[in-house]
Formats: C-alpha cells, structure tokens, sequence
C-alpha cells in the first residue's frame, strides 16, 4: 500500500493566478517526492483559521503569498534571522513544537541575480525604486552579498528614507524621493520592487540612473516585458529582466526547507517563462 502524499499549498487573496502548484509540481516530479500542492483563497479576516487548520490536519507546509506575509510572522511561533529582518514570511512549515516561519523572496532574489544572470553584487552600487514590503523583503540578503551602497528611492521619500535608517546596520543606505536619486553615474542595478508595472505605470526615475553596464531588474513578472523592462530597454539598459527568476528560486528554496532537496530549477524557470501570463506581482 502506497503511503498518502504530504500536503503542501500557497495561501493568498487572490490565489487563483499563483504559479506556486505549478512550479512546486515540476520540482517534485523531477525529484520524486509523494506530494500534493494545492491552492488556499482566504481573505484577510480567515487567513489564520486557515492555516490552523491546514496543519491541525496534517499538511505540512505553505507559501504565503499577498495580502498575508506580514500577518504570517505573527501566525509563526519561530522565526528565521532573515524572516524577522524582512518583517514577513513566505513559507511556513509545521515542525514538533509549532509551526516556523521563514522567509525565501530575498535568497530568491540573489540566487536569480548571481546564477541565473550572472552579476556579483560585491561592491556593486544598487537603486532599489520602492519601499514597501516588497524592497522591504530583500534588502537584507541583499546587503549581506555586500554591495557598496544600496539608494531606496519611493514615491513617499519619507517611507524610502525610513526604510533606508531600518537597515543602515547592515550596509551602506540612502533612503530618497525620486527627484534625489543620485545622478551623477548609473547604477549596477536598478531593482523595481514598486507595484507601478501592475497598473501599466513606470516609476519617474531619472534615465541617468540607467546605463549601458546596467541590469535593470522587475520584481514583476509578465509575458514579455513589463513596462519598466520596456522603458529600461529603450533608455539603453544593458540588460533587463523581470521576476520570473527570482519566483523560481524563492520557491526552489522553499522546497529544500521543507523537502531537503534542491531541485534543479533551470527547466523549471524555462517552463514557466514559456506559458502565456497576465502580468502580476
Ligand atoms: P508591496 O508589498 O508590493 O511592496 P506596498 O507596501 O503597497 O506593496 O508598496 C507598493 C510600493 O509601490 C510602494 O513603494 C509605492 O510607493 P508609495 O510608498 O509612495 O505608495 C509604490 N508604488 C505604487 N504605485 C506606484 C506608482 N504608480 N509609481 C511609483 N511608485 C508606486
């Protein structure tokens, strides 16, 4: 008799556009792991009746996608280092004293850039346009890879500026408006953690920001370009890239945690960039 599969899914509202079963799909079959991934709709006001009785029925893990994540470092009895700094959770899993929280955007993230496209972020200079819980989630492993400044530009330089002090242990930051990105060389990398793309919108940040050696990096993801991968393009970036990658790595790491193995996610990343998607964050 063949044993039951361990339940794994993504909660979120909305769900149905997640990707999550898909991906964690192929990495289980390329693995030979018996699991089931589904997904959870759940609105803020059920999102912890949820999760208590997802795992008071024995699933074993779940993907916190939006609006949740914040709420998840609460829900979590024990927290990850990197999930405490990022103030959100992404992953949950239950182990024999509770259920732990961890957080797997910002490795994603970092895996994407380093393996997949190739830049080492030492002594790189980076512009982060966003400061919200998006460029709040990987601005730690980003400062750990030690670039030689992080500029968080947003809308409301206060809430960049804010964001910017927060972390100022951990690396060098400048939180500004966009009107005070710095303009005198381009960035390394310009990283778009704002919800801009989602309503066909481009941050106003200066062309200068951008240059022939920059990578400029949409944490959006689309088929094709995002708005901010167009402009980027046509300003004459030297690269851009929107988030498929970094959707792929944050959920291979996922899977180690609660698997222990490490998928291969090349075929993976190729798989997902192949379908026809609306664009979403
Ligand atoms: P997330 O979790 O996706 O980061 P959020 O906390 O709502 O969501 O933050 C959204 C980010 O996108 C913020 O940095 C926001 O700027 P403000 O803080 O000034 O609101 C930014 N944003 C959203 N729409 C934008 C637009 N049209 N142009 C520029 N920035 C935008």
């Amino acid at each position: 008799m063949g044993t039951a599969p361990d339940r794994y899914a993504v909660i979120g509202h909305p769900v149905s556009h997640s990707w999550s079963p898909f991906i964690h799909g192929m990495f289980a079959k390329q693995t030979d792991q018996n699991i089931t991934y589904s997904r959870i709709e759940a609105p803020p006001e059920d999102f912890e009746r949820h999760v208590g009785a997802f795992f008071q029925t024995g699933g074993k893990g779940l993907n916190v996608t939006v609006p949740h994540k914040q709420v998840a470092a609460f829900v979590a009895r024990y927290r990850t280092p990197r999930a405490e700094i990022a103030g959100a959770v992404n992953t949950l899993m239950m182990d024999d004293d509770g259920i732990h929280g961890d957080n797997t955007d910002g490795a994603g993230l970092v895996t994407d850039l380093v393996r997949n496209l190739g830049l080492a972020l030492e002594d790189i200079r980076i512009l982060i346009v966003g400061a919200g819980g998006a460029a709040r989630g990987v601005l730690g492993p980003l400062l750990a890879a030690g670039p030689e400044y992080v500029e968080i530009a947003n809308r409301n330089s206060d809430r960049a500026v804010e964001l910017a002090n927060e972390f100022a242990t951990l690396g060098a930051t400048r939180g500004c408006g966009f009107r005070d990105i710095t303009e005198d060389r381009s960035f390394d990398l310009v990283l778009n953690a704002t919800s801009a793309s989602l309503q066909d919108l481009i941050p106003p940040i200066p062309r200068s920001a951008v240059g022939p050696a920059t990578l400029c990096y949409d944490m959006a993801y689309g088929k094709g370009d995002t708005p901010f991968t167009r402009w980027a393009k046509s300003i004459g970036a030297g690269r851009a890239e929107c988030g498929w990658g970094m959707l792929v790595e944050q959920a291979a790491e996922s899977f180690y945690l609660w698997r222990g193995i490490r998928p291969d996610t090349k075929p993976v990343l190729e798989a997902v960039k192949d379908q026809r998607l609306p664009l979403k964050a």
